[in-house]
C-alpha cells in the first residue's frame, strides 16, 4: 500500500527514520512529506534514502505530475509524526502552504498523527480545540505519550515509539478478517539447560512468529504469544493491546504454555523452533574441567508438542506447524516438498508452513520466504518479502482454511 509519512518540525523527527524503516518492513511504499522546518531536524537525503523516493517540501516542484494534490488522492493512509501544535493547528484550520498541507487536503485516506509538543503547548485550549476538531473529521491519534521532553522537562506531549505507531498504521490498513479469533502462537527458539551458564538451543530469532502475532492483532485476532527466548527489541514488535505475552525457555515449559492457551483457542500455530532433545542430566551447579568436565552429553527425546495439540484438539481447532527445511542439495524443490508433506501428514496438522533455511538464510535475518502446505498438501500459497508481508499471506491461507 502507499503510505505518505508527513514529518513536521519537532526534535522527534529523528525517531520518524525508525517508523518510515519499520512501514517499509511491512512491505509498503512510502513517501515521505516533510515540512520546511522538519528539514532543519532530519535532512532530505535521510529521508530520500531511507524512503528509497524523491523528497521535497514545495508544492512548485513536479507540477506536470500534479504532485500537490496527486500524493494524498494516491495514498492509502497518511500519518504525520511528529505532529506539531503548528501543523496540527494548520490541519484543523484547512492551511495548504506547503505540500504537506496540500496533501492533507486533497486526501481522503484514513489520516494518523502522532503528537509532539511541550507538555504546556499540548495542555492549551487552542491546541485542545484542535484536536478536538481533527478527531471529529475522523483522524485517529496515536500518543502523545507522557515522558522526557526536549529541553530537560516532563510530561504529556512526548512523541509515541516508532513501533507504536507503526502499530496503529497496520492496524488501520488491516482488514478486520481475524476479528475475535483467538489465536495462540509459539515462536523464538527453545534452550535445554545443560547447567546454569549453558544450553543446547537454536538460531530462531522469533521474528517470522512475532510478525504472525502483530499481524494477527492488527486483524482483530486475540493473540497469546509463547515466547521462547526472544529478545527484546524482537518482541517489542508484537506489543498490542490484544497480544498476550507469556515467556517460555524451554520445550516443557512452552508444551505446557501451549497446552494451557490451547484451551481457549480457535487457532494453534507452532512457529517455534522446538528442541526435539534435552540433555538426560541437568547439573544444578555449573560443569568444570576440575570437575571432570562433560566430554559427551546424553540425550532425552522431547514430546512432540504440535502433535499432541493435534491429538487434543477441540473440535473446529485450526492447527498449523512450521517446517524449516534444508535442501538435500541445492534446488531440489521437488525432493524438499515431498518431505514437507510427510511431515505434515505425521503430524496431522491442517496447513504446514515450510521455509528453506540454510547458513545464509532464514533465519535471524529481516527477510523470508514461505510455501504453505494446505489441508490436502497442495501449496495453496507462496510469499516471499519482509517477515510482515510473509506473515499477511500465511494468515490469508489460514483464513481460506477456515
Ligand atoms: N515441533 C514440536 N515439538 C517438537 C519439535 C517440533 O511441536 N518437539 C513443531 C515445530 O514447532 C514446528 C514443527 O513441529 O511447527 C516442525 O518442526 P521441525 O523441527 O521441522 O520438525 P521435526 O518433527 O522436528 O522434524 P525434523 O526431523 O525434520 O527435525
Amino acid at each position: 500500500m502507499n503510505i505518505v509519512v508527513g514529518v513536521s518540525g519537532g526534535i522527534a523527527a529523528y525517531k520518524t527514520v525508525h517508523l518510515v524503516r519499520l512501514l517499509m518492513k511491512g512491505g509498503h511504499e512510502v513517501t515521505v512529506v516533510p515540512t520546511a522546518d522538519a528539514l532543519r531536524f532530519v535532512g532530505l537525503p535521510t529521508w530520500e534514502a531511507i524512503s528509497r523516493h524523491p523528497v521535497t517540501t514545495s508544492v512548485h516542484d513536479d507540477v506536470a505530475k500534479v504532485r500537490h494534490v496527486a500524493l494524498g488522492q494516491g495514498a492509502d493512509l497518511v500519518v504525520v509524526a511528529p505532529a506539531t501544535a503548528n501543523t496540527i493547528a494548520k490541519m484543523a484550520a484547512g492551511l495548504a502552504d506547503d505540500l504537506l498541507g496540500t496533501t492533507l487536503l486533497a486526501t481522503e485516506a484514513p489520516v494518523i498523527i502522532a503528537p509532539a509538543m511541550h507538555a504546556e503547548m499540548w495542555r492549551h485550549p487552542a491546541t485542545r480545540a484542535n484536536i478536538a476538531t481533527l478527531q471529529a473529521r475522523g483522524v485517529r491519534l496515536v500518543g502523545p505519550a507522557d515522558g522526557e521532553l526536549a529541553g530537560g522537562d516532563s510530561g504529556p506531549g512526548r512523541m509515541s515509539e516508532p513501533e507504536e505507531i507503526a502499530a496503529a498504521v497496520f492496524a488501520a490498513l488491516a482488514p478486520r478478517d481475524l476479528e475475535g479469533v483467538r489465536i495462540a502462537i509459539s515462536a523464538g527458539g527453545t534452550r535445554e539447560p545443560l547447567d546454569p551458564v549453558r544450553f543446547l538451543g537454536n538460531r530462531s530469532s522469533g521474528r517470522q512468529g512475532v510478525a504472525l502475532a502483530a499481524e494477527a492483532a492488527a486483524r482483530g485476532a486475540e493473540v497469546t504469544l509463547v515466547a521462547a527466548n526472544i529478545s527484546g527489541d524482537v518482541l517489542d514488535q508484537a506489543r498490542h493491546p490484544s497480544v498476550r505475552i507469556v515467556p517460555v525457555g524451554t520445550a516443557a515449559e512452552l508444551g505446557a504454555a501451549m497446552a494451557d492457551a490451547a484451551a481457549s483457542a480457535d487457532v494453534l500455530m507452532m512457529a517455534a523452533a522446538v528442541a526435539d532433545y534435552r540433555p538426560g542430566e541437568v547439573s544444578d551447579r555449573k560443569l568444570t574441567k576440575e570437575g571432570g568436565g562433560l566430554a559427551s552429553i546424553e540425550l532425552i527425546q522431547n514430546d512432540d508438542i504440535v502433535a499432541g495439540l493435534v491429538e487434543a484438539r477441540a473440535q473446529g481447532q485450526l492447527v498449523i506447524a512450521f517446517a524449516a527445511e534444508t535442501p538435500a542439495t541445492a534446488g531440489d524443490e521437488r525432493e524438499l516438498l515431498e518431505r514437507a508433506r510427510r511431515k505434515q501428514a505425521r503430524k496431522g496438522v491442517d496447513l504446514l508452513v515450510v521455509n528453506e533455511v540454510g547458513w545464509d538464510r532464514g533465519f535471524e535475518s529481516a527477510e523470508n520466504a514461505v510455501l504453505v502446505l494446505g489441508p490436502a498438501g497442495a501449496v495453496v500459497a507462496t510469499s516471499t518479502g519482509s517477515k510482515r508481508a510473509v506473515a499477511a499471506a500465511v494468515w490469508d491461507a489460514v483464513i481460506a482454511a477456515r
